[in-house]
């Protein structure tokens, strides 16, 4: 089972008008091929997004404005991981089957995400039950 969770440091270039930060798609930091890229903002205080898991999505998620926590959980009783995006340099990667919380966003956060398919409006694939996911871990754990 793909399952992985790490922070990736971006590599912005400063000068005296500021930074521009360069996401090279196959190079750097972003170790797969981007297909849809999005981006959360307006997002209310104490409201929360994610709490669902992708089959196997590969994702980096990037604060590029303001700061957000991310509770990874991985389900099969492994320990939880909390990551905090505070800065626009920095990434998360998330790879297979991880059950993800977005939460305490800052105000006038901008949270951007890459991920490596297209997005089926007519039929998501992610698992939106945590119980159902609790299952597949389970299921892939024994395979
Ligand atoms: P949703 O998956 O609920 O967002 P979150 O990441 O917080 O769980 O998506 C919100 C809405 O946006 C939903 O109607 C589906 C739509 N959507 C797209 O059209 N394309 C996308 O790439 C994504 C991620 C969502």
């Amino acid at each position: 089972m793909v399952q992985n969770v790490y922070e990736v440091l971006l590599k912005p270039v400063g000068d005296e008008r500021g930074y521009l930060l360069p996401i090279e798609v196959g190079r750097d930091a972003v170790p797969f091929d981007v297909k849809r890229i999005y981006y959360m903002y307006g997002i209310p205080d104490g409201k929360g997004r994610g709490q669902h898991a992708h089959l196997d999505l590969r994702q980096i998620l990037i604060c590029v404005h303001g700061s957000c926590k991310v509770r990874c959980d991985y389900g099969g009783g492994r320990p939880v991981e909390t990551y905090i995006l505070d800065k626009p340099d920095k990434g998360l990667v998330i790879e297979g089957l991880v059950w993800r919380e977005m939460s305490d966003f800052e105000a006038e956060t901008v949270l951007l995400v890459l991920a490596d398919e297209h997005y089926d409006v007519a039929a998501p694939k992610e698992i939106r039950e945590y119980q159902v996911f609790l299952n597949k871990v389970d299921e892939e754990m024994m395979k």
